[in-house]
This record gives structure tokens, sequence and C-alpha cells, in this order.
């Protein structure tokens, strides 16, 4: 048993002291306290450019160059250099498309899923408009997961890369990524992986998963408008040069311009919290670790009333596994309800304080597929600062307007 000690949790996210109900974390998390410290005292003590000697440009860089560090620790990689931070993972998925455009001809392959955000698809699309083949790897009715059987009669010789979602941000289902990625390895292709809907609620291991490349954004993971794009270097290498002709290191040929320093300088304040986290729960391994098995065991606490409320109402469709079990899914749960709009629903839901959405959360293909009204599903999406009085509060508050 891993208990988080949620006094202290929420006592590090500010805005959780209003009468807000935050339920709408995987369109983005409340920001710690310590990030804001952080990009605060960057653009009040060291806002200089990097890379000059004298002691404030020294200091700027000495702070950024600490970001990459820990950032690369936080995803589990080695390698700082093989860390690309950006404005959004959209705009990271951009890039990357770019660079890659080089190594590409026409009949080259590249296959996308139907549960995936737009971020990791539409890159890829438009590749079609230089000859690039693109397949659509479907997501199984059954199993609402993107499976083997369907992937595999998509690979085939020319194939070189497969796009796919670590978490459905509408589902919450946790797909297999070190699995999938050796599936496709085997295939002789790489993979790149959208973790934004994973990163908030799991501890990130790209090395240990063998991803290729792996990409979120931080506004979700409790800071600020940040992104990582985390690339074995072996790829990276491969890439075209995506910054002024004359950079030739990593990552700055892949990190256009100046990246936004001080939000760089702000991330710590996410590693700093889970290690004291990690610190104040039980169990072995790292404090990050053990502060993410905290999170996970909390989540599933939280999902499981939720999920077994829903079940119960005759009328509702889940979406994605009912099962709040912390190996199978993430707390974010979509439903419908038969004869009523997600939107009816949700703006009845707005005058309780609590907040959650409807909409298709730019899973465009996965949302059509469900059959709802208007193409959207109502959504509720939990972080580890939620509380169980805060999902009786909505459960309590579905009841009357269901
Ligand atoms: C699963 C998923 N992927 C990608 C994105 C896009 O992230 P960004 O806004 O950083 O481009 C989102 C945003 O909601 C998302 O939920």
């Amino acid at each position: 048993m891993h208990d988080l000690d949620l006094d202290f949790v929420r006592a590090q996210f500010p805005a959780l002291a209003s009468d807000t109900v935050f339920l709408e974390n995987a369109g983005g998390s409340q920001t710690l306290a310590a990030v804001a410290d952080r990009i605060r005292d960057y653009l009040l003590t060291t806002n200089v450019q990097l890379g000059a000697s004298y002691a404030a440009s020294q200091a700027s860089t000495a702070r950024v160059r600490e970001a990459a560090r820990e950032t690369a620790a936080f995803v589990g990689a080695s390698d700082p250099e093989c860390v690309i931070l950006g404005p959004s993972t959209t705009q990271l998925l951009n890039n990357l498309a770019l660079a890659m455009q080089g190594g590409l001809v026409p009949g080259d392959e590249i296959v996308v899923s139907a549960a995936d955000h737009a971020a990791n698809v539409g890159c890829w699309r438009r590749l079609a408009a230089r000859g690039i083949v693109v397949k659509t790897w479907p997501i199984d009715r059954d199993t609402w997961r993107l499976e083997p059987a369907g992937l595999l009669p998509l690979l085939g010789p020319r194939t070189k890369l497969v796009a796919f979602t670590h978490v459905s941000n509408l589902l919450g289902t946790i797909h297999d990524v070190a699995g999938l990625t050796r599936l496709v390895h085997e295939h002789g292709a790489r993979v790149v992986v959208d973790g934004v809907a994973f990163a908030p609620h799991r501890e990130v291991e790209v090395e240990a998963w063998d991803v290729d490349y792996y990409v979120f954004s931080f506004y979700k993971v409790f800071g600020p408008h940040v992104a990582v794009l985390y690339g074995k270097r072996e790829c990276l290498e491969r890439l075209d040069t995506i910054n002024h002709d004359f950079i030739t290191e990593l990552p700055y040929r892949l990190q256009p311009g100046n990246l936004n320093f001080e939000l760089a300088h702000g991330l710590g304040g996410i590693y700093a919290y889970l290690d004291a986290l990690g610190g104040r729960c039980p169990g072995a391994g790292s404090p990050k670790s053990r502060a993410f098995a905290a999170i996970a065991a909390h989540e599933e606490r939280l999902a499981a009333p939720l999920l077994a409320a829903l079940a119960a109402r005759p009328g509702v469709t889940i979406f994605g596994d009912r099962r709040p079990l912390r190996d199978v899914r993430v707390p974010t749960i979509s439903f419908a309800v038969a004869g009523r709009t997600a939107e009816s629903i949700v703006r009845a839901v707005d005058p309780s304080g609590i907040g959650i959405r409807h909409g298709d959360f730019y899973a465009k293909a996965l949302a059509a597929e469900l059959g709802v009204p208007d193409r959207e599903v109502v959504r509720v999406s939990m972080v580890h600062y939620n509380t169980p009085d805060e999902i009786e509060r909505l459960i309590a508050v579905l009841d009357r307007v269901l």
C-alpha cells in the first residue's frame, strides 16, 4: 500500500484552495507553486542570453543546462542531449516530421492510429503530399485498445514509422508501449509515442521501453506550457537540421531558436515536488518511483467509485475499460448518456462549480467511431490531487442531472 499525503499534495497547488473542483485535468493540470516561483526567479534574477562569459550569463546557462539534465532524468533518459524542449507537443511533432523529411522517399510508409490526438496524426498525414503512404491502425472495438493484431497487417518492408498513443486522452486505456515497440522494431520500423495523457499519471521510462521518440507536455504534468521530445541519439543524429545551418550539435539543431528559458527553469519545481512526495511515501525504489506508485494507487481509488456509479446507471455508456485498475487505465473517464448530448450534461454540471468538459478532445477519428451525438463525449479527468470527496460530489451532481 502506498499512501499519498493528500494534505501535503494539495498545499503545493495554490489554485486548489479555490472553490472550483478541477476535473478537467487532461486538458491542463493546475500548477505547482514551486514552478511559478522558479519562473519568477529566473525572470527577475538571471534573464540574460545564454553562453556569454559574464557571471549572470553563466548562471542562466547553468540553469537551462540543469533543466535539460533533470528533464532527461525525469523521462528515464541517460543523455540530456537527447531531450528537446519546445512550446507544445503539437509543435515538437511538427518539427520532428519536418526533420524526418530528408530521410524519406516516395513509397515509404508511416502508420498512424485511430486512437490518437490529432497532434500525432496530422503531421504524419501531411507527408502524403510528398509521396509517403500513410496507413491507419484501427482501434479494437472489443478491447478499446490498439492491438497488435490490428497493426501487423499494416507492417511491411517500406514501413518507416509507427505513430501511436501511450494512453488515449479520451479512453484512458494504457497501451503496452514496450511490447508494441518491440513488435514494430521486429519489422524494422521506428516508433513515435504520444505520452501526453500518460505522463501526469505514471513514471516515464523511455530507455526501459526502448522507444525511438516519446513526447509530452508539461502543462498537463503540473508545470508550465513547455513540452519535451525524447529521441534516441542514433535517430536524432539522422534527422535534418531545423535550426540555423551552422548549428550542428544536439539538441540545438532540432530546437530552433531560443527556448523559453524561464519555463525550462520552472520544470525543476515538478521534479523537486515528486521527489519530496516520494520521500513521504513508503516502499522501495527512487523517490520518484515511490511517488508515482502512490499516485497510481490513489488514482485507482478515485476512478473506482465514478466508474461504478456510471456503470450502474441505465443509459450510460462508458468508453474504454470499465475497470479502475492502475495497470489498465488512468482516471480519464469518458461517457455518453442515451438521449442526451454531451454538452447538455456538462452545462447542467457547470453551476455546481465542478469543471468537466465535453468534446472530441481532438481525438477526431476515435470520437467519430463512438457513434455519439455531435461526436462528443463527456470527459471527467482526475489527477492525484483530486480527493475522494470531490468524486463523491460529482457523483451526487450526476445523480441529479442525468
Ligand atoms: C493526448 C494528447 N496529445 C497531444 C496533445 C497536444 O498537446 P499540445 O497542446 O502540447 O500540443 C494533447 C492536448 O490536449 C493531448 O491530450
